[in-house]
């Protein structure tokens, strides 16, 4: 996700502008840019793609002064990954990067187009330093009109601006997106979004809080809260250790990972919603016309959330899914008519077995959509459409982010199909975007919960087994339960569906059998639960989660009580993920860097 670095002192701003940017690459990104004001006088640059790119076009750009400099690496929302809509943004004399989303900025926009202003770019961010343009006409000084400005934001922001109208002055302010200011002996100010550009450059640093701006100079960093009362900046020590800062404190990147699944799922939800309809500006009208079928083909984890799909698509959509897994599809000599749509889901888009089911749909004729999270990878590049799924760059090696991000693509993408054909009525759709919004809180982790599942896990370190189970689309889910278990613990792990276990499983029941049963209470949960009773009359050692208690269980993981079985899945996901964590820390194991695994599968 987007980045954001600052520089104010006499070094080579250019190049601690460069090198921040590329401490900030593993967020992930699509294009960046910075701006750099010395003797008066801006020159910004923009590129498009990677780092490299920036650092070749600023390569005969000469910083050996007093500067103060802005930097960001983007991850595209509003508007494509273009040079124009890269940041910094520029107005007559001042130039803004900006992370997190300016929610009002449309009505900001219409007003100051109104009145003559001329917008480049299709971001949000655009409007931030044009009205602080406009504000400065009738402001007393510089720092009036920022203040101004930022209490006419609506929404989430971490923004630095720089202005010629006061050329040694770097303004700030936070609200939502995390931003601080670092300090050194040599009078230098730094800025970044995260702690990792200021290691080795900065002994102590100061976390802007929500509702903090105010300007940085040589000498002084002035703060004001949002009560605009003038507070002390609070410095702490900066640790030294790049690597546990990208951790961001947490023990592991899945742990970080897990935890980043409330913003990410916002990132992937922001521009998305209407208020009855699902809009992906990225679909050509017409990708749907004359397709009576869709088939899903994905590997693993990605897999999983294809299969949730089925599900989401023949309920909401009403139109024939199926899914299948790619290594086996591609040596199966299926046969695609070409009515159907073809889409491929992959958090790399490099997986090699997904990647061949692209071509071979391709080549029989078929329209294809990838759900990516990488933009520009080999299967985006080659589909006809594209989804990004925006999770960020995912480190540990067991998908947590992405998967969830993947079955939040899928749940609007059914209903954007249901309006296309009709198959929900406008005030269902509205409720169920409704439930949508509600996502980021669902998977929100409580630190009880956390603890809870930290204690429970050391029951869960022997065995022979553990199935997890559910019904309906909390069958996927339980598939990925047992997968995430698998890959991080070395304990064997199944998924099946409930109902399916008195088919022959079931024969492995005993106290050492350990059964992890999914009982959502809006979907099936009589059902669900008299299958939980048959194992545990056989005396399986059951966890359940579920909203409401049970009695039969030897352990239970209380969710909180939702609207609807969608988020009672969010929240369930959340419990297993955190399990499977848990169990393999108690067991020692590397949990980012699994035994025999790798991130991205290019080999079949
Ligand atoms: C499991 C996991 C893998 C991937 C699979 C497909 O945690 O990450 O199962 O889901 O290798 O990878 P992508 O989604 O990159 O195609």
């Amino acid at each position: 996700m987007c980045g954001i670095v600052g520089y104010l002192g006499n070094k080579n701003t250019k190049e601690i502008l460069l090198e921040g940017l590329k401490e900030l690459e593993y967020r992930g990104y699509d294009s960046a840019g910075i701006a750099v004001l010395q003797d008066n006088d801006f020159e910004s640059f923009k590129a498009v793609g990677k780092l490299i790119n920036l650092e070749e076009k600023t390569k005969d750009f000469i910083t050996d002064k007093f500067a103060v400099g802005i930097g960001h690496t983007r991850w595209a929302t509003h508007g494509k990954p273009t040079e124009l809509n890269a940041h910094p943004h520029l107005g007559n004399s001042s130039y803004v990067v900006h992370n997190g989303i300016i929610e009002n900025y449309a009505k900001l926009k219409k007003e100051l187009m109104d009145e003559g202003v001329v917008f480049l770019s299709q971001t949000d961010t655009e409007v931030i330093v044009h009205q602080f343009e406009k504000n400065l006409k009738s402001a007393a000084n510089p720092f009036e009109a920022f203040g101004k400005t930022v209490k006419e934001l609506e929404g989430a922001f971490a923004i630095l601006l720089v202005t010629k109208e006061e050329e040694k002055t770097i303004f700030f302010a936070k609200q939502g997106s995390p931003m601080l200011v670092g300090i050194n002996a040599e009078n230098e100010k730094y800025f970044a979004s995260s702690d990792t550009p200021l290691i080795g450059h900065c002994s102590d640093v100061n976390y802007f809080e929500d509702g903090d701006y105010g300007y940085v100079t040589a000498d002084e960093i002035f703060i004001l809260d949002k009560m605009d009362n003038q507070k002390q900046p609070h410095f702490s020590k900066l640790t030294q250790n790049k690597l546990s800062a990208q951790k961001d404190g947490y023990r592991f990147f899945m742990e970080k990972e897990i935890y980043e699944q409330t913003t990410v799922i916002a990132d992937t939800l922001m521009g998305r919603l209407g208020v009855e309809e699902i809009l992906f500006d990225e679909l050509e009208n017409g990708l749907f016309d004359g397709i009576n079928e869709i088939k899903l083909c994905a590997c693993g984890t990605s897999y999983h959330s294809a299969l949730s799909a089925t599900y989401l698509f023949e309920r909401y959509s009403k139109i024939k899914t199926s899914v299948e897994v790619a290594s086996e599809f591609r040596y199966r000599e299926p046969i695609m008519s070409k009515d159907t749509l073809f889409v491929v889901i992959s958090q790399s888009g490099e997986t090699a077995d997904t990647l061949e089911t692209l071509k071979m749909a391709k080549n029989a004729g078929l329209k294809t959509l990838v759900i990516c999270n990488v933009d520009n990878s080999s299967m985006v590049r080659l589909a006809d459409a594209s989804i990004l799924t925006r999770a960020g760059i995912e480190k540990g090696v067991a998908s947590t982010k992405a998967f969830a991000t993947q079955v939040t693509v899928f749940w609007m993408l059914s209903l954007y199909i249901a309006k296309l054909r009709g198959s929900l009525e406008a005030g269902e759709i509205a409720r169920q975007i409704t439930l949508l919004r509600e996502i980021p809180v669902c998977v929100k982790v409580a630190d009880s919960m956390h603890e809870k599942i930290k204690r429970l896990s050391k029951r869960y370190l022997h065995g022979h087994g553990f199935f997890f189970i559910g019904r309906d689309i909390f069958y996927p889910l339980a598939l990925e339960g047992a997968l995430k278990l698998k890959e991080i613990s070395y304990l064997h792990a199944e998924g099946y569906p409930s109902g399916e276990m008195k088919h022959g499983p079931i024969a492995l029941a005993d106290p050492e059998l350990f059964t992890i049963a999914l009982l959502p209470q809006h979907l099936l949960y009589e059902k669900a639960k008299s299958n939980v009773e048959e194992l545990s009359a056989r005396d399986s050692t059951i966890c359940a989660i579920s909203p409401l208690e049970f009695d039969k269980a030897d352990d239970f993981i209380q969710i909180s009580t939702c609207q609807d079985y969608m988020q009672e899945f969010f929240e369930m996901m959340v419990v297993i993920q955190l399990l499977a964590l848990e169990i393999s820390i108690r067991l020692g194991n590397d949990v980012d860097m699994p035994r025999n695994l790798a991130k991205s599968v290019t080999v079949e």
